[in-house]
C-alpha cells in the first residue's frame, strides 16, 4: 500500500502545495483544516481521486482531533506534515488567543494524538520569526531566538514541544523554519494585500511601513521541493533547517513597484513613518541556509526571480488580466 500523509492545515496555501506533490508521488493523503482561513475550493483543485480525503476539523481541541484522523489511527507508518496555524500575524497581537489556540494548541493536541497513536514521524513548518529582530545579521540555526510576536513565540513553544516530544517518544521530526513563502492559491500576505489595495484604488497603494524593510522570499514550488528533499534524507531525531534562498532579500518599496509596474502603472505609492509595518513584524531578515546547502539542497531562485512570478500568478488569481 501506498505510504499515508496527513496534513494540518490541509485546505490552506502551503499544504495544497505541498498535498499535490505527494499526489504526483503516488501517495496516499488525509487532509485536516478547520477553514479558518483555508478553503474548501483549493482542495477541490487538487482533483478527484480515491487517495485523498478531506476532514473539516478544530486541530487545537483532542477530542475532535481524534474522532476526525479515528479511520487512520490504526496505520503506524502514517507521516504528519503539521502545517495549520494562524497565518494573520497582527490578529495574532490583537488578541494572543488567537495564537494560543491556532499555533501553538494544535501542536500541542497533535502531538498528544501522535503518542497514543504511535506516530513517529512529524514535518512541521516552523518560521523565520522565532528568532526576533537581529537587524541584518545572518541567521543560522544557531542564533539566539528571542520572537516579539506571539505567532513567533507559539511557533518556538511549538518547537520545544516537538523536541521533548522527539525525547520521550523516539519520534523523528524535521523543522522547517520558512522565510516569507509566495505563490498561489494566496490566502494572505504583502503581494495580495497590494494587489487587492490596487484593485479597490488604482491611483494610490498605501504601504504599512516606510518601505525600507527588507526580506528574503521562496517560491512555494521550491519550498516544497526543498521540504521533500529533506524528507528523503530520512534523518534521524530532531532536525532543525532554515529555508529560503541564498540571497539577502528585496525591500518592501522594491516590491511595491513591482506590483504597481504589474496592475496599475500609474499609481503613487504612499509609505508610513515607521521602519516596520506593524507591531510584531520583523523589518529584516537575513537567513543563513549554508546548513541546508550541505545537505544538499538550494533554491534556485532569487527573491527577486520569485517576486516577480508570484506577483504575476497573484494578479491572475485575482483576475487582474495578463500583462
Ligand atoms: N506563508 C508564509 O509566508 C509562511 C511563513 C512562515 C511560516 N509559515 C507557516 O506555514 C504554514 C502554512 O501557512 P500558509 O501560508 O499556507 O497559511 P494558510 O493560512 O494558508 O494555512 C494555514 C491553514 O491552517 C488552518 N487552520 C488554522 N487554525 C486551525 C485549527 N485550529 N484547526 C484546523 N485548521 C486550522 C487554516 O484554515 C489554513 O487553511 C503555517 O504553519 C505557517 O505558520 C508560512
Amino acid at each position: 500500500m501506498s505510504s499515508l500523509h496527513v496534513i494540518t492545515g490541509g485546505a490552506g496555501f502551503v499544504a495544497t502545495n505541498l498535498a499535490r506533490a505527494l499526489l504526483e508521488r503516488g501517495s496516499r493523503l488525509v487532509l485536516i483544516d478547520n477553514l479558518s482561513r483555508g478553503k474548501r475550493s483549493y482542495v477541490d483543485a487538487l482533483g478527484h481521486s480515491n487517495r485523498i480525503s478531506f476532514i473539516e476539523a478544530d486541530v487545537s481541541h483532542e477530542g475532535e482531533l481524534e474522532a476526525a484522523l479515528s479511520s487512520v489511527s490504526a496505520e503506524p507508518d502514517a507521516e504528519i506534515w503539521h502545517l495549520c496555524a494562524n497565518s494573520d500575524i497582527p490578529a495574532g497581537v490583537n488578541d494572543p488567543t488567537v495564537d494560543l489556540r491556532d499555533t501553538f494548541m494544535v501542536t500541542f493536541a497533535l502531538l498528544q494524538l501522535m503518542r497514543r497513536n504511535g506516530w513517529k514521524r512529524l514535518h512541521f513548518s516552523s518560521t523565520s520569526a522565532v528568532y526576533g529582530d537581529h537587524g541584518s545579521a545572518p541567521l543560522t540555526e544557531e542564533t539566539f531566538v528571542e520572537p516579539i510576536s506571539n505567532y513567533g513565540a507559539m511557533k518556538l513553544a511549538s518547537e520545544a514541544a516537538i523536541r521533548a516530544w522527539c525525547e520521550s517518544s523516539g519520534g523523528r521530526a524535521s523543522v522547517f523554519r520558512f522565510p516569507n513563502v509566495v505563490g498561489v492559491p494566496a490566502t494572505h500576505g504583502v503581494l495580495i494585500d497590494f494587489v487587492r489595495k490596487l484593485q479597490a484604488d488604482s491611483s494610490v497603494l498605501p504601504v504599512l511601513g516606510d518601505g525600507t524593510q527588507r526580506k528574503a522570499y521562496l517560491h512555494v514550488s521550491d519550498l516544497v521541493e526543498a521540504m521533500l528533499f529533506i524528507r528523503q534524507r530520512d534523518l534521524a531525531g530532531y532536525q532543525l533547517f532554515n529555508i529560503g534562498p541564498r540571497d539577502e532579500g528585496i525591500t518592501v518599496r522594491e516590491i511595491a513597484e513591482l506590483v504597481c509596474q504589474r496592475v496599475a502603472p500609474e499609481a503613487r505609492l504612499s509609505f508610513g513613518a515607521e521602519g516596520r509595518g506593524w507591531v510584531g513584524d520583523v523589518p529584516r531578515f537575513r537567513y543563513d541556509v549554508s546548513k541546508l546547502a550541505k545537505l544538499g539542497w538550494s533554491s534556485a531562485q532569487s527573491s527577486l526571480e520569485t517576486i516577480r512570478m508570484a506577483i504575476d500568478q497573484i494578479a491572475m488569481q485575482e483576475g487582474v488580466g495578463a500583462p
